[in-house]
């Protein structure tokens, strides 16, 4: 009876399902239990749906064994990839954070600094509750209600119209007039404390599932199959912003904004209030934090973001985050639990980092059972020793820290932790650099837990993104051999016929088909995705995106990068340099990543099977799209963030000096070497008031 989990349905006997149904019908609920009630699924999508699609297929064979308990006489929420994708038109970024009041001063001092404002001059700032919700994107045309959506990976969400229309605070049609014949608003859908509190009663009542906190009751709630069961439960939205609207020009303040926003049917904050001093916001912020416990939502901090619309649309944003906003958040959580061990982890560049195991506790609404120690120098600062009674920190979506030890409490026997000199998984040496705090393995391409996790990070969010493939079962292919680099992901499907993937634990056809689905959809793919999903150190979505912005195809990139680690003194090391934002560090590593013929042969074995789509600067007819510019000596209008900014924005390249490849030099007073060699090449060269012009500054 041990194998009848890995019979096809079709082979099982009447007993042996009875049995099969019994544990499909628990581990479901197990997932379904963790994926609502804990926010910690603990299986792939894929892996889930091959569970239900067994059960189905059991069901369908034995109808008469259908247990009052299946799985399939209850709704769930629908699966990733049961809702339709719904591009969004504008990016759904998030936020950077402040954790204290000097981060807030920072924050409006680089404001002043972007825009280059005069000491005199005021930044407003609105203050608002941050509600611990979710984020969704409602579309009107013609003031109906079109699409609804929600935020997903912040490029794609999920179309769930239906669901957001059984919304209290969503209007089918906008109210008032004025409103633009396109207006997208963007908001937080959330559950008040005391309606989850009376949820939470009547599921128990009825022996059904419990939430574990009012963010997942409104995430279940939102994402169900039946939009019926949606509109019974109480779910709020509040806007708190807008993606693609046709025409704001009248609007010249989020303040106004905000009230013609209420005149069209929704509901905002009503703690939104507006600031023009430091300390009159922080105020505000202690203010929030001390109503917090009485407020009936959840909200874990107050988001700032600059009163005028035309400062906002100047200010832009950078990497995911708008510079006009910020999140400032309330004082982490924190609880006590005993050090139960530590264990080294292994990264994709070889660092070990000590990992807290803990006896589970409860921060903040999450069962925490491991934390980060960072590094051995850490473990040393705290003192920390195994049997500890140790103070546990968790800030937002970042890993658990252990903060401190309650050394008091120490037990007789706490042993002291002594840091590994070699690789626990490979045994190579780790040694430490000299300006570095973390021990590294020194095994490289030996050291199979490296090599592991690099595919993870090759497969993760930001990289290639690959549905239905995490980091269980990178780790179960590796383990068994079936991939040992990238490229081999893109032949998994070719080599099924041997592979047989379906007839692996948490796989069925459906699952394999959609995977492999998923992973033919990755063989064309951004080139900033393809750069960050190498690994190469120091080279993060950020940098990835200026080398992807500077060489526009991976076929000049590649060619760039074998000519610079070739020859330090080349001309292609040189322009690696002078790519603005790029420094020596980053070009050294990525020299030393293409000096090793091992690399190449991964990149060029992943290029077989993978197309990088040549990197398309931003859409617009400005004269100055695909240019290079340099900017030099000072400017005065606009200060050297901005442009900067600006001209990428119109679609050109930055750079840090002049070569035969420039196109542009926007000389201001004091220009030196950089314009005598502009002259000398007999590149244009321009002034501040004709930049201003040409890049629609004025
Ligand atoms: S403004 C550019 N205001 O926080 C994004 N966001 O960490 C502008 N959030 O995805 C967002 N309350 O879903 C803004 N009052 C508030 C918010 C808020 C919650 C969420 C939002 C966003 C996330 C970013």
């Amino acid at each position: 009876m041990a194998d009848a989990a890995e019979k096809p349905a079709d082979d099982l006997t009447a007993e042996e399902a009875v049995a099969e149904l019994a544990r499909l019908a628990e581990e479901i609920a197990g997932h379904d239990r963790r994926y609502y009630a804990e926010d910690a699924p603990s299986v792939s999508d894929a892996e889930y749906d091959a569970l239900r699609q067994r059960n189905a297929s059991i069901e369908a064979r034995f109808p008469e064994l259908v247990r009052e308990d299946s799985p399939s006489k209850r709704v769930g929420a629908a699966p990733a990839g049961k809702f339709a994708k719904v591009t969004h038109a504008r990016p759904m970024l998030s936020l950077d954070n402040a954790f204290s009041d000097q981060d807030v001063a920072d924050f409006i001092d680089r404001i002043r600094r972007f825009l280059g404002l005069a000491e005199d001059e005021t930044v407003a700032l609105t203050a608002e509750p941050k509600i611990d919700g979710l984020s969704a994107a409602i579309r009107y045309e013609a003031g109906e209600l079109t699409v609804g959506a929600t935020r997903g990976d912040g490029q794609v969400g999920e179309d769930v119209t239906a669901n957001l229309k059984t919304v209290a605070g969503i209007p089918h049609a906008l109210a008032g007039a004025g409103w633009p014949d396109i207006l997208e608003v963007r908001g937080e859908v959330f559950m008040a404390k005391s309606d989850f509190q009376a949820l939470n009663a009547a599921q128990e009542a009825v022996d059904d599932k419990v939430f574990a906190n009012p963010r997942n009751a409104a995430a279940g709630s939102l994402r169900q199959i039946d939009p019926e069961i949606t509109a019974r439960r109480p779910l709020r939205f509040f806007v708190h912003g807008w993606g693609e609207v046709s025409d704001f020009e009248c609007f010249t303040t989020l303040i106004e904004l905000n009230a013609a926003l209420q005149g069209w049917g929704f509901q905002t904050n009503p703690m939104l209030e507006r600031f023009e001093a430091l300390d009159a916001i922080i105020a505000h912020y202690r203010r929030i934090e001390a109503e917090r416990a009485g407020l009936d939502y959840d909200i874990d901090g107050v988001v700032y973001k600059v009163d005028r619309l035309d400062w906002q649309a100047r200010l832009g944003m950078v990497s995911r985050a708008p510079r006009w906003a910020i999140a400032h958040k309330f004082p982490a959580e924190k609880a006590q639990t005993k050090l139960l061990d530590i264990d080294i982890q292994v990264g994709r560049t070889g660092a070990l980092t000590p990992v807290a195991k803990l006896e589970p506790v409860t921060v903040g609404g999450v069962v925490v059972s491991n934390a980060t120690l960072h590094n051995a120098d850490e473990i040393e600062r705290l003192g920390v020793r195994i049997g500890d009674t140790v103070v546990v920190q968790r800030a937002g979506d970042v890993i658990p820290q252990v903060l401190s030890v309650i050394k008091e409490k120490r037990p007789k026997g706490a042993k002291r932790f002594k840091f590994p000199d070699r690789c626990p998984v490979c045994k190579s040496l780790a040694l430490r650099e000299d300006d570095d705090v973390v021990m590294r393995c020194t095994g490289g391409l030996i050291c199979e837990a490296q090599r592991v996790e690099r595919l993870k990070h090759f497969v993760s969010r930001n990289a290639l993104d690959i549905e239905g493939l995490g980091t269980k079962q990178i780790a179960a292919f590796f383990a068994d051999g079936l991939i040992s680099q990238p490229a081999d992901i893109f032949t998994l499907e070719a080599r099924n016929a041997e592979l047989k993937l379906e007839e692996r634990e948490g796989f069925g056809e459906t699952s394999v088909a959609n995977l492999f689905a998923a992973i033919r959809e990755r063989r064309s793919v951004a080139l900033e995705r393809f750069l960050f999903a190498l690994g190469i150190r120091h080279v993060g979505q950020m940098n990835a995106r200026l080398l992807a912005q500077n060489y526009l195809s991976v076929g000049s990139l590649l060619a760039a990068m074998r000519e610079a680690a070739a020859d330090l003194e080349s001309a292609a090391y040189q322009e690696l340099l002078n790519i603005d934002g790029v420094g020596p560090k980053v070009a050294e590593a990525l020299v030393d990543f293409f000096r090793e013929a091992h690399n190449r042969d991964v990149v060029d074995a992943l290029l077989d099977q993978v197309t990088p789509e040549d990197f398309v600067p931003p859409e617009t007819d400005s004269e100055i799209a695909g240019k290079t510019i340099v900017f030099t000596g000072t400017l005065e209008q606009v200060t050297r963030a901005e442009a900067k900014a600006r001209a990428e924005a119109l679609g050109a390249k930055v750079s840090g000096s002049v070569s035969a490849k420039t196109d542009l030099v926007v000389a201001g007073p004091g220009a030196g070497s950089k314009l005598k060699k502009a002259t000398e090449l007999g590149v244009t060269v321009i002034d501040e008031a004709k930049w201003i012009a040409l890049a629609g500054l004025s």
